[in-house]
């Protein structure tokens, strides 16, 4: 079919451009016949143009425009012309003109669409993904996957500009565990062995150390095979980087620094570093997060000194057991009704507490139904130490110290919200640091590796490794934006005997670490420069920078929360004879 290529893009005609002829090529969004007259809205992804088609312009043309429909795909020529008075459209780019058009060819018809290709949709997340092509019209679509653009090519200048390279690792490698499940893939020429898509690259930019590459970065595609939720894909992006002969203070400035430049150029705003530096330990039993959200207060406090030797056995054993009882200030909920109160000791006792003491703060003191245990004092101290004015109310839970804070930390979010103390427009940058080395998993009956198995303990507590490993902290860190973690690190071991020693306490014995991770622990045998990095969740940024509610809004192709893509349906089933060359029976 020949046609003519356009000279303007729909997004492109202002007033100079009056009296020109020219072409324009897109999709029909919109069409209006007045009986006379017919009116169409031309889009393509720079904007929309409207053109109009006359019978006393061109009469062909104009039956021709009778046949149109949203989202035909045409070409059309005309002459550009002022709007008649009145009828400017100050809400697009091309509002003050339209074109009159005395050429017109159809390029492809289209049905008629399942759900309308406008800004706002009514239509489900499932069917939007099913056609995911025309949900992928859409303005707010299109500017997301323009800022994530924007996004690669700011990382890749500012990396190229600060001497790092970057250097392409493999999808299929050996199935190293790093915290989640690996997705699998069957080698055809191996019988019964399998290739693992990367959790990370980290084993990967680790050995680029060993080999010199001292300042690596990449943009790559990691895969997990974990539960799904709102900010998690099993397949999603990091930048991933590493520094030879850096300390923490070296990732966390490189870090700081594509923010900062990300943040000037994508949302024209200044954020300075550093940013703010907590300790995990702080970060809980202030914020009950190891992700907080500080955009607003609620900060808590802990009641263990008050309420000890206090006569509320409840809290008096909780703390001889080693636990803690703590709580903050709601401003202004004194006023909630007992069936609110009902409602919010009920989320509480969903979240796995036994229970949720409150305070309700008035002119003659504090109400509460444990002052019959533990008398006027203590409610008055409580009151105290909490800062709680009248009109306020104190909500307290008791618990094992993590459980306990965790809980705390999940009301304190869900109160935020209730209450409306989340200013969206506030951007909120802040460093976790000095996590502990393992935590205790209840599943596995064994400790874990908090961050991952390479993350180096600090110096300083190196020497508890062998008496206490749950007391030693780790060089980790982690980027927090909002309450979401959108990057994470470490400075890594890069000696063999400490090592061995990490993965003999997670568990993992000579055997199994060699057979696992031998080509890491032999690397490590011939110089390997002490280093360090971080990857950011590409995918997790985008998403707060463009004000999307789920990472799915940022990401062409997607995957529901039950990891399905359902443009493609895939997961599929497959033929029997490549099953049968895979050496793969199905039970
Ligand atoms: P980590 O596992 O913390 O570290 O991952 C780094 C960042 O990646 C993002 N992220 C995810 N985003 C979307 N969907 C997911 N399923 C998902 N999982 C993680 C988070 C997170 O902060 N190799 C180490 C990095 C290092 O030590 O250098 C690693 O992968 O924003």
């Amino acid at each position: 079919m020949t046609y003519k290529k356009r000279t303007h893009t729909c997004g492109a005609l202002r007033k100079d451009d009056i009296g020109k002829t020219v072409t324009l090529t897109g999709w029909v969004d919109r069409r209006r016949d007045l009986g006379g007259v017919i009116f169409i809205d031309l889009r393509d992804r720079y904007g929309k143009t409207q053109v109009v088609f006359g019978p006393q312009h061109n009469e062909d043309v104009y039956q021709l425009a009778k046949d149109l429909r949203s989202e035909y795909v045409i070409s059309v020529t005309g002459k550009v012309e002022r709007r008649p008075e009145g009828t400017d459209n100050p809400n697009i780019a091309t509002g003050e003109i339209d074109i009159l058009s005395n050429e017109l060819t159809i390029l492809n018809k289209a049905d008629t669409p399942p759900f309308p290709i406008e800004e706002r949709v009514e239509a489900n997340e499932d069917l939007r993904l099913k056609y995911r092509y025309l949900d992928l019209r859409r303005e707010p679509m299109q500017k997301n996957l323009l800022t994530r653009h924007r996004m690669y090519q700011i990382t890749r200048k500012y990396f190229d500009e600060n001497n790092f390279i970057e250097v392409e690792t493999p999808v299929l490698m050996k199935s190293t565990p790093e915290g989640a499940r690996d997705y699998l893939v069957p080698s055809r020429v191996h019988p019964g062995k399998f290739y693992a898509l990367p959790q990370s690259p980290q084993t990967y930019k680790q050995i680029l150390m060993v080999s010199g590459f001292d300042r690596y970065f990449q943009v790559v595609k990691c895969f997990r095979d974990e539960d799904l939720r709102a900010d998690r894909q099993p397949e999603f992006t990091q930048i991933d980087v590493e520094m030879s002969f850096a300390d923490e203070t070296d990732v966390q400035t490189v870090t700081e620094g594509l923010i900062k430049r990300v943040f000037s150029e994508i949302l024209g705003i200044q954020v300075e570093p550093p940013f703010q530096r907590l300790s995990y330990k702080d970060a809980l039993e202030v914020y009950g997060s190891d992700k907080p959200d500080l955009r607003f207060e609620l900060k808590f406090s802990n009641y263990n000194e008050i309420v000890a030797q206090a006569g509320f056995k409840v809290f008096s054993e909780t703390i001889a057991k080693g636990g803690v009882v703590a709580g903050f200030t709601v401003p202004g909920g004194a006023s909630y009704t007992r069936n609110q109160m009902d409602n919010l000791v009920d989320f509480t006792k969903s979240l796995g507490a036994g229970g949720l003491v409150y305070m309700k703060v008035t002119e003659a003191g504090a109400e509460s139904a444990i002052e019959k245990f533990v008398g006027k004092d203590v409610i008055l101290k409580i009151t105290e130490k909490s800062q709680a004015k009248p009109g306020d109310l104190i909500l307290i839970v008791s618990g094992e110290w993590q459980k306990a804070y965790t809980i705390l930390g999940t009301l304190r979010l869900e109160m935020a919200k209730r209450l409306n103390l989340i200013d969206e427009s506030k951007y909120n940058l802040l460093w976790v640091v000095d996590f502990p080395m393992f935590e205790y998993s209840e599943e596995e009956k064994r400790y874990v590796a908090m961050h991952h198995p390479f993350t180096s303990p600090k110096p300083e507590d190196v020497h508890v490794l062998d008496s206490d490993p749950s007391k030693a902290r780790a060089r980790a860190y982690d980027l927090v934006l909002n309450g979401n973690e959108i990057a994470g690190g470490s400075i890594r071991i890069h000696t063999p005997e400490l090592q061995s020693k990490v993965f003999r306490l997670l568990g993992i014995g000579p055997e199994e670490a060699r057979a696992k991770f031998g080509f890491m622990l032999d690397a490590f045998r011939y110089g390997a420069p002490p280093h360090g990095g971080i990857a950011f969740g590409f995918d997790r940024i985008a998403m707060l920078l463009t004000g999307s509610k789920s990472i799915r809004d940022v990401i062409a192709f997607p995957k529901t929360s039950s990891g399905m893509s359902l443009m493609d349906e895939c997961p599929s089933e497959v033929d029997r004879k490549q099953l049968d060359e895979l050496h793969i029976r199905l039970k």
